[in-house]
């Protein structure tokens, strides 16, 4: 029976074993799809897992993703440019490393018609998924992408994957049309993010946190009338794009697979 697995440390949290499973049930697919929580000294033997088909396929989530790198034979042209991967397949004997975070979040905004074409978009936080989410937006052909966060020198790196990038203070807010949650805040539920957003109106509030399911930042976000989603979408289509790399199955995403993850 083929194996796959999504790794990370800490990793209880990941629905992904779910939706993998689900689907290969669906998909009559013989295979199993577990989490495991792993330490950097055990990436080796990953791979030489991998290498030996005892694993078929990896998903990579927070904080191995650009640590990986380094053990990959080769990268996609995504990976290699947000220098993260989320997805592993063996090819030819080599280990390949791809990003399909990208992909995930392009189809969760392009599913809700909002626009993106010329608007202003603000990011908070600077973590693991942001080069993605903003190498994405760049080609969804945003007008300006503006980024604070708590540590200001993290998001002065991320020029790195966008020259462009205007870096504000933590606490500063500019003129956008859509807001993004990229930081960890709002994963315990009831935690605020220090910003004041009441005066924030007619934008597009979007978390990219999805458990739980509505953030404080989307609550508020809410009440005060702005269209908001939470990173659930982006999750399913991460995963979908994984799938089909492995599988070369497109899997159906509907009612029931987006009930699974409530
Ligand atoms: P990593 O930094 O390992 O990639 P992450 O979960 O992807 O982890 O990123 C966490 C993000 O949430 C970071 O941008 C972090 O800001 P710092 O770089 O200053 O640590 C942000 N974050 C976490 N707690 C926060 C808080 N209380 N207020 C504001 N930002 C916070």
């Amino acid at each position: 029976m083929k194996k796959f697995l999504v790794i990370g440390n800490p990793i209880n949290h990941s629905l992904s074993p779910r939706l993998h499973n689900f689907w290969f049930k669906e998909n009559n697919i013989k295979a199993i799809y577990e989490s495991l929580k792993l330490n950097t000294n055990q990436l080796d033997q990953l791979i030489y897992d991998l290498k030996e088909k005892k694993i078929n396929g990896v998903n990579v989530t927070v904080p191995f993703k650009k640590e990986i790198i380094s053990y990959m034979d080769k990268l996609s042209e995504e990976a290699s440019a947000v220098q993260s991967v989320n997805t592993i397949s063996l090819e030819d004997n080599k280990v390949v490393g791809y990003n399909t975070d990208i992909v995930g979040f392009e189809l969760s905004i392009k599913e809700t018609k909002f626009d993106l074409k010329n608007k202003n978009i603000f990011i908070l936080g600077a973590g693991g998924v942001v080069p993605s989410i903003i190498y994405s937006l760049n080609r969804m052909n945003v007008s300006q992408i503006f980024i604070s966060n708590r540590t200001k020198m993290k998001a002065e790196n991320l020029k790195r994957i966008d020259k462009n990038l205007t870096v504000l203070d933590w606490g500063e807010v500019p003129d956008f049309d859509m807001i993004i949650n990229a930081t960890s805040v709002g994963l315990n539920k009831n935690e605020k993010i220090d910003i004041n957003f009441t005066k924030m109106k007619n934008k597009f509030f979007y978390d990219v946190i999805y458990n739980p399911k509505e953030t404080n930042f989307l609550r508020e976000g809410k009440k005060l009338g702005n269209k908001v989603l939470n990173g659930k979408m982006m999750f399913i289509y991460q995963a979908s794009a994984a799938f089909n790399l492995w599988h070369k199955i497109n899997p159906e995403i509907n009612e029931k697979t987006i009930k699974l993850l409530d």
